[in-house]
């Protein structure tokens, strides 16, 4: 089986023969070339100029030996073509200048165009061809939720008060924003699925912060919507919920093909949650990478003893690479995975 099929085959469950794995940030800091490069250009133009998202997309490829690669950009890219004044200072991560805490603020935004994010679509249609004969490629957006986080909060934010304040008290508002961010991203998602993206990953990041009814009542609708109008794409979705594995059952209600978990669920029981009809991508604990490679060992025999053999587990971390995370460990990682997997 070529290496181009079998993450593909995986996302419709169909056989295959080891498991694959890619990793969420597995392009950036942890390694020397993202670091090298990163001298030279701010976070921002590595995601805006299409030869540069290229190489950095390419340097886990040529590296570490992943089954799929994924998109350089950032979740924050289409805010910021919806009027979003955006910034990434060292140290705080992304700081929006103009946070959406009313009406007036509200009305200055306005959907996107393709043409809005046509380095988005440049970098894909290089992608696809560097890649040909490779890895498929992930093109990815964030949820509703998580993107309203941002422009509601003004940044990363700990308790989520200014959002989940508008969510009480200005529901009309909220649900305003809420379907403006669900269409722009559908938009977004399409124009990533024509210039070639194979599969497409949609970032709940933040809305673990929900609790189930609160998901149900405030952060599902939008994602399905997305999930509905990406049906008929022919390309799988993969949704990713962080911190949303007491309520797996929502999640995969709110749509995708392959349902992403993070670690502090056990993987089997997980997809007893989601149910049979899924695939499922996780989900090693980021930190488990500073650990002994022993310890490793330990964990993804673990993980892919509860996949049981079943069609349709994709090995991933439950959330991002670590910037200190030692890159020999990665690749460890992702050789042991296959080495486990193979079905013999
Ligand atoms: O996975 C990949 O390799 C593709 C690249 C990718 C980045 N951001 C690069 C990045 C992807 C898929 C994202 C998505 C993203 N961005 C998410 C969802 C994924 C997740 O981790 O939950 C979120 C929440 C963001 C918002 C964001 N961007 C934050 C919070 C930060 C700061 C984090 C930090 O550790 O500083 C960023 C910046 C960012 N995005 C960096 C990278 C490589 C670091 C930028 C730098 O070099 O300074």
């Amino acid at each position: 089986m070529s290496r181009e099929d079998r993450f593909l085959k995986a996302c419709r469950r169909e056989e295959v023969d080891m498991t694959p794995v890619w990793l969420m940030r597995q392009a950036g800091r942890y390694m020397q070339e993202y670091r090298d490069l990163r001298e030279k250009y701010s976070f921002l133009e590595m995601c805006k100029i299409p030869e540069v998202a290229l190489e950095v997309t390419m340097q886990p490829v040529n590296r570490i030996g992943i089954d799929a690669a994924i998109l350089f950009s950032d979740i924050l890219i289409p805010v910021e073509a919806m009027g979003i004044d955006l910034e990434f200072t060292e140290g705080r991560g992304p700081v929006i200048n103009n946070p959406v805490r009313d009406e007036r603020t509200y009305k200055t935004l306005r959907p996107i165009e393709p043409a809005d994010v046509g380095f988005v679509t440049d970098a894909i249609k290089l992608l696809r061809h560097e890649l040909k004969g490779k890895v498929p490629l992930i093109g990815f957006s964030g949820a509703p939720f998580t993107l309203a986080s941002y422009m509601v909060e003004g940044g990363h934010s700990r308790n989520f008060l200014t959002i989940k304040g508008m969510m009480y008290q200005a529901p009309g508002l909220y649900d305003s924003l809420m379907n403006l961010i669900a269409d722009v991203v559908v938009t977004y998602l399409k124009a990533q699925i024509d210039a070639g993206a194979q599969v497409v990953q949609i970032f709940d990041s933040w809305v673990g912060c929900l609790g189930p009814d609160d998901y149900e009542a405030f952060a599902m609708p939008y994602t399905k919507k997305i999930t509905d109008a990406l049906k008929g794409s022919g390309v799988p979705v993969i949704h990713f919920a962080n911190g949303a594995s007491t309520y797996l059952d929502k999640v995969a209600a709110a749509g995708g093909d392959v349902i992403g978990v993070d670690w502090r669920v056990d993987l089997d029981r997980a997809w007893d949650a989601i149910g049979p009809d899924k695939a499922i991508q996780g989900n090693l604990d980021p930190v488990a990478l500073m650990a002994g490679q022993d310890e490793i060992d330990k964990r993804v025999r673990s993980i892919v003893k509860k996949a049981g053999g079943r069609n349709g587990h994709i090995f991933n971390l439950g959330h991002g690479v670590l910037p200190p995370t030692p890159v020999e460990n990665v690749k460890y990682l992702v050789d042991l995975v296959h080495e486990v997997s193979l079905r013999r």
